[in-house]
């Protein structure tokens, strides 16, 4: 191995010190790292993270100062227009992940084992968390699951590939679910999920997402477990949040679910965009004549002695 520098990072990308964000706040320059996550909890400081799936928005998060980049699955709904997210493919994953790989330097880059890459064998899960690692520069995969996800976690784990469990409203079990439901809601109920935390734990998962489940099961088992908990509809009391990027930017079509805040209305700033555009072309206002190339000066005298002769 070469202790040399793979790679030179760009001014402000990840590195010693801190840089200044939006508003003059302060940002750590230092890589987010699985150790580093673990350290957050311990410090009762919050993860913050968010999904992206292509180069330019996975570059605004990480200049943002966010821990967490999670190339979700969730894109064969948001990205694709499919109904869930059943249907995404390993290769498609792959070609995402690489563009948010390439735009990333200090968040922890997550790629989300799709549906049916994990679920048939154990050989098969390793398999391909390694093409997401090789092929793809993720520092991480994404599963979802409980108790019967703790032997690929600890193979995975084994091959040196950290793991982010996921429990609670599992959206590749929609069809056993009957929908996207709360999950954890009876006594019965919370104390499965609780199991299924503890031996995502004891596998060797370095955070687990508590997705879709009431608030007062999301705080007793972030009480409970050594490590973090990242929280998307499970409340306040997590260790970190993660909401879907065109949720919170109301990049999607239709009512958004309760736990979801917008924090911007990016749909309605494109919609105006692009009326305004619209207007402009149909009015011949776009391009300006400030906004076109020119002939140079001894090729327009040449076309107005050719245009004479002509003429
Ligand atoms: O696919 C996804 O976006 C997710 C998050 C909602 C956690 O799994």
């Amino acid at each position: 191995m070469s202790l040399t520098t793979f790679r030179t990072a760009p001014a402000g990308a990840a590195g010693e010190g801190v840089a200044r964000g939006e508003r003059g706040a302060e940002l750590s320059l230092e890589k987010v790292t699985v150790p580093s996550l673990a350290e957050k909890k311990a410090r009762r400081q919050p993860i913050v993270s968010l999904t992206a799936y292509d180069y330019a928005s996975a570059r605004l998060l990480d200049e943002a100062g966010l821990d967490l980049v999670l190339v979700g699955d969730s894109l064969a709904m948001v990205m694709q227009g499919h109904e869930n997210t059943l249907s995404v493919t390993m290769d498609e994953m792959l070609v995402y992940t690489r563009g948010v790989r390439r735009a990333v330097r200090r968040a922890l880059v997550v790629a989300d084992m799709p549906f049916g890459s994990y679920q048939a064998s154990e050989a098969e899960g390793v398999a391909n968390a390694v093409r997401f690692v090789k092929e793809a520069g993720a520092e991480a995969v994404k599963l979802e699951g409980g108790r019967e996800r703790a032997g690929l976690v600890r193979r995975l784990v084994g091959a040196e590939i950290p793991v982010l469990g996921h429990i609670g409203l599992t959206p590749q079990s929609v069809h056993r679910m009957g929908g996207y439901k709360v999950q954890g809601k009876t006594m019965a109920a919370m104390e499965e999920l609780r199991a299924d935390a503890l031996a995502l734990e004891e596998a060797g998962c370095f955070a687990i997402v508590l997705e879709g489940v009431p608030r007062e099961l999301a705080q007793m088992l972030t009480a409970e477990l050594q490590i973090p908990t990242i929280g998307i509809g499970a409340g306040p009391d997590c260790d970190g949040q993660i909401l879907v990027l065109h949720d919170m930017l109301s990049m999607t079509f239709g009512e958004p679910a309760k736990f979801v805040r917008r924090y911007a209305d990016v749909a309605g700033v494109m919609r105006a965009a692009l009326a305004e555009y619209k207007r402009d072309v149909e009015a011949r206002a776009f391009p300006s004549d400030e906004e076109s190339y020119h002939l140079p000066r001894e090729t327009r005298k040449s076309l107005e002695v050719v245009e004479k002769v002509a003429g």
